[in-house]
């Protein structure tokens, strides 16, 4: 589809607002649930139900064309080959199973996080210690922009290095491809979570050089909820064993040997027993839709709206950084006056979708969304 930009950088979001379903509040969720597409129906019936209701035979033919499906789009999107990706049901499992498949070694067996990472990672990087891993976690007032800090932090003694490439509680945009090339001249396995950025901010896998991403649908892809994904880096996957298996992490599924298993040879090894499909048919047809509108598109169109936000204000904290190039697709603002009450209620009654955390409310424009939107919204905080 071609859209056009102004000057600005913004897009004329008309011509993009049927592709979705909107309606007449202001929706600034888009770091937690994308908006829908009107597609999204027409996909389910076509490639989920229909194949199950006609096909004379079962279904599983024509339900696997929609991983192969999910797979393209995602190749498509980061530039990166179809086989390197793996379905997963979130970023929390997937984490899991890759923690769980690294080789071990005595002499590395520390992983690194830090606390501005979303409390899931944290929460698994610790059950990881069952395993004989250790866990280093960089404190939040730590300046995770700075590839000095991830200098003096990536030791000998680590076997793996999670990179946030947008945190969700301030949208800081980390220099992950610096910290990949650090951790990778050091012998550190790097995984980025993709979570914030996918969809709002390009990724060229090529260029970001990681050992290891894990994302999610359903923010800024409008993929609904259950569509997660793993991209190994073609080099690693040989050494990756995964503890979690099943007949479709087999190389040949259908061997039907109970005492031989084979990991497959691609990152299809983290795929496990009977996968799901609904969820990646809903996902694959939003990120086909996001890829064709372009996420460059996205980017420029998310960040003059936050950028005429940042400007428009008058008081408040921005504990998002004001440089374009070093935030994600996020404002978090702490409301700092007395008159923070009433402001919260008059968004509300001004039917501003926003939500809060620890550092303020956070507000996340996307390409159907619009000046006047941001206009209504700047006028309310100032207020
Ligand atoms: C940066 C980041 N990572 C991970 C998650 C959640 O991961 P999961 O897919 O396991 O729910 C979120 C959710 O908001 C997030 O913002």
């Amino acid at each position: 589809m071609t859209t056009h930009s102004s000057r600005s950088g913004l897009i004329d979001s008309s011509l993009v607002e049927d592709m979705f379903c909107l309606n007449d509040d202001i929706y600034f969720l888009n770091h937690s649930v994308g908006k829908m597409p009107r597609s999204t129906e027409t996909i389910i019936k076509s490639s989920y139900l229909q194949p199950w209701q006609t096909s004379e035979g079962d279904p599983w033919p024509q339900w696997l064309t929609v991983i192969d499906k999910f797979r393209q789009a995602l190749a498509r999107l980061f530039s990166a080959n179809a086989e390197d990706f793996c379905p997963q049901t979130n970023i929390s499992s997937g984490l899991s199973k890759l923690l769980a498949s690294l080789p071990l070694d005595k002499s590395r067996k520390t992983l690194l996080y830090s606390e501005n990472d979303f409390p899931s990672i944290g929460f698994v990087m610790e059950q990881a210690r069952r395993m004989g891993f250790e866990t280093r976690c960089l404190p939040a007032d730590l300046n995770t922009l700075d590839i000095n800090l991830w200098e003096q932090h990536l030791h000998q003694d680590l076997a793996a290095v999670l990179i946030a490439h947008s945190h969700f509680n301030t949208s800081k945009l980390t220099p992950a491809s610096d910290i990949c090339q650090l951790a990778r001249d050091r012998g550190i396995f790097s995984v980025v979570d993709v979570a914030q950025s996918a969809g709002v901010v390009p990724i060229d896998l090529q260029q970001l050089g990681a050992d290891a991403i894990l994302g999610s649908s359903v923010k800024w892809l409008c993929g609904g909820s259950g569509a997660g994904f793993m991209w190994i880096a073609p080099d690693k996957v040989e050494s990756l064993k995964p503890l979690d298996v099943g007949w479709f992490s087999h190389r040949d599924p259908f061997e039907f040997d109970i005492h031989h298993f084979d990991y497959h040879q691609s990152a299809l090894r983290f795929w496990g027993g009977t996968p799901s499909i609904l969820p990646y048919a809903v996902a694959a047809n939003s990120i086909e839709i996001i890829e064709k509108i372009g996420v460059a598109k996205i980017r420029q169109h998310n960040s003059a709206l936050t950028q005429r936000l940042i400007e428009k204000l008058n008081d408040h904290t921005l504990n998002t950084p004001k440089d374009t190039t070093k935030r994600g697709g996020t404002l978090v603002l702490d409301l700092n006056t007395h008159h923070r009450d009433r402001i919260l209620q008059d968004l509300e009654n001004a039917k501003v979708r926003f939500d809060q955390r620890t550092l303020g409310i956070r507000l996340s424009p996307h390409i159907y969304n619009t000046i006047d939107q941001i206009d209504l919204v700047a006028e309310i905080l100032n207020s």
